[in-house]
């Protein structure tokens, strides 16, 4: 059965060298339904707003989350750590704790950046963040892009370059495989 895979941007730029990688990645596959989860309608975490309802922008976040068989977060590094917007949107997502939607599901992380570090740091760390709680990381696959500025064409907003095209789909593959072969540990 065809896929859903969720697309979260860890970068509110309207220009965002990330969102032309995460684009890229949804036309290399028509067999995958992508689906945009967007982070910026999010408030601030506060344990406040949890009460009752809560916000029905964290609602639609977290349904989105819940509907589609697996995330891949593109985003960038900043002071070589996970961007802001993204941990606030983890930090909605991981609620509540036992039965969060993040739990156990399966997320794969690529960066962009141009400088040639390729998001490293960031990845690392939201790499913890995300197995602290319980989500499930595409082990062993890693995809660094570094100087990202000459891969694309910022006019056009797209990304160009045929080498990181083929490591897109290759990771997209590899992502998609693994979802139907996650051991099962409950
Ligand atoms: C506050 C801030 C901190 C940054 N820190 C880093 C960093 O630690 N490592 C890095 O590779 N790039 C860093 N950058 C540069 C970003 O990689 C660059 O702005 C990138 O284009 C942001 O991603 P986007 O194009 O998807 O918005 C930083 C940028 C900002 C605004």
């Amino acid at each position: 059965m065809s896929k859903k895979i969720g697309l979260i941007v860890g970068s509110l730029r309207k220009d965002s060298y990330n969102r032309m990688v995460a684009q890229k990645l949804a036309e290399l596959d028509a067999s995958v339904s992508f689906q945009w989860i967007e982070l910026k309608d999010l408030p601030l975490f506060n344990e406040d707003l949890e009460k009752g309802e809560g916000p029905e922008a964290v609602s639609v976040f977290k349904s989105a989350i819940q509907a589609v068989d697996g995330v891949i977060i593109v985003s960038p590094e900043y002071n070589s750590g996970i961007p802001g917007v993204l941990k606030n949107a983890i930090d909605w997502a991981s609620r509540p704790s036992r039965t969060s939607v993040l739990r156990r599901k399966p997320i794969g992380l690529i960066g962009a950046t141009p400088g040639g570090m390729g998001t490293i740091n960031a990845q690392l760390q939201t790499r913890h963040i995300l197995e602290s709680v319980q989500a499930q990381l595409l082990p062993f696959q890693k995809l660094h892009i570094s100087q990202i500025h000459l891969k694309v064409d910022a006019e056009q907003h797209r990304l160009t370059d045929e080498k990181t095209k083929e490591y897109l789909q290759a990771y997209l593959q590899k992502f998609i495989h693994w979802i139907d072969h996650i051991p099962t540990l409950e």
